[in-house]
């Protein structure tokens, strides 16, 4: 897959634009990148604050040939490669199933992976908000949010730190679309997790939440819990809060 970059000063969402380009036929390996985002948007409908250059926002065209129960295999690539990119900048993540990357508990990465049809077949955006900066976090995520500038006392390069997303990215998704790839990329993200086994959460589902301990990751990536009662929940989607404190 070959890496073309597009850049913008400001853009509504670099999802949106990148949804738009697939739509008409873009290669896979597009990326959107903006300085700035209007309408950032995070999961479950939420709002992703881009004020100008206080993180990269960043969204990948993928139209990727694998099958159809594996798809989700690809935000959990993602998570992986984004894991790889911040230790190799000198931070030590862990991945809040299913793609939040956390340092220290707190969120300084977050992946929104959305699918369109295309003229092409189906197309899978994967968009990428990294925190540089804590300045412009409101008060009410300014306990559970990180940025490079809070971890490390320095803002992270922009390019460096996109070339090294690119570069880890290519990698994983090589590894996933190749031989036993599904089963490899859940290795490789259960070995970078704390959420993968023994995590004592709670998940919030549309119409329940469920309180247990984690027991590993289904073949599509789905999150296995163990109840009080013993009984195991497979968790497709919602979100997922760890109960404990780190200690
Ligand atoms: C989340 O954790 O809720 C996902 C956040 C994803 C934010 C990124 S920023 C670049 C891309 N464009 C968007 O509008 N959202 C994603």
């Amino acid at each position: 897959m070959n890496f073309t970059i597009l850049r913008f000063d400001t853009l509504e969402s670099t999802n949106t634009e990148a949804l738009n380009q697939a739509k008409k036929g873009a290669a896979e390996g597009l990326c959107i990148v903006a300085d700035r985002q209007t309408s950032g948007r995070g999961r479950h409908g939420r709002v992703w604050i881009s004020e100008k250059d206080a993180g990269l926002y960043f969204s990948l065209i993928l139209r990727p040939q694998i099958e159809m129960r594996f798809l989700p295999l690809i935000t959990l690539m993602s998570a992986v490669a984004i894991s790889e990119t911040l230790k190799s900048l000198g931070l030590n993540p862990d991945i809040k199933w299913v793609n939040d990357i956390h340092i220290n508990g707190k969120k300084i990465c977050g992946v929104l992976a959305e699918t369109t049809e295309t003229v092409k077949g189906l197309s899978v955006v994967v968009g990428i908000g990294i925190n540089l900066k804590s300045s412009n976090f409101p008060p009410e995520i300014s306990e559970i949010a990180t940025s490079f500038e809070a971890e490390l006392g320095k803002i992270c390069d922009k390019e460096i730190l996109l070339e090294k997303l690119t570069h880890f990215l290519q990698t994983y998704y090589e590894i996933l679309k190749n031989e036993n790839g599904a089963e490899k990329i859940r290795l490789e993200w259960v070995a970078r997790s704390s959420y993968a086994f023994g995590k004592s959460v709670k998940a919030v589902l549309e119409n329940e939440t469920i309180f247990g301990t984690t027991c590993g990751i289904e073949e599509n990536g789905a999150l296995r819990v163990e109840t009080e009662t013993g009984e195991i929940r497979v968790i497709n989607a919602g979100d997922v809060e760890n109960l404990r404190p780190q200690i």
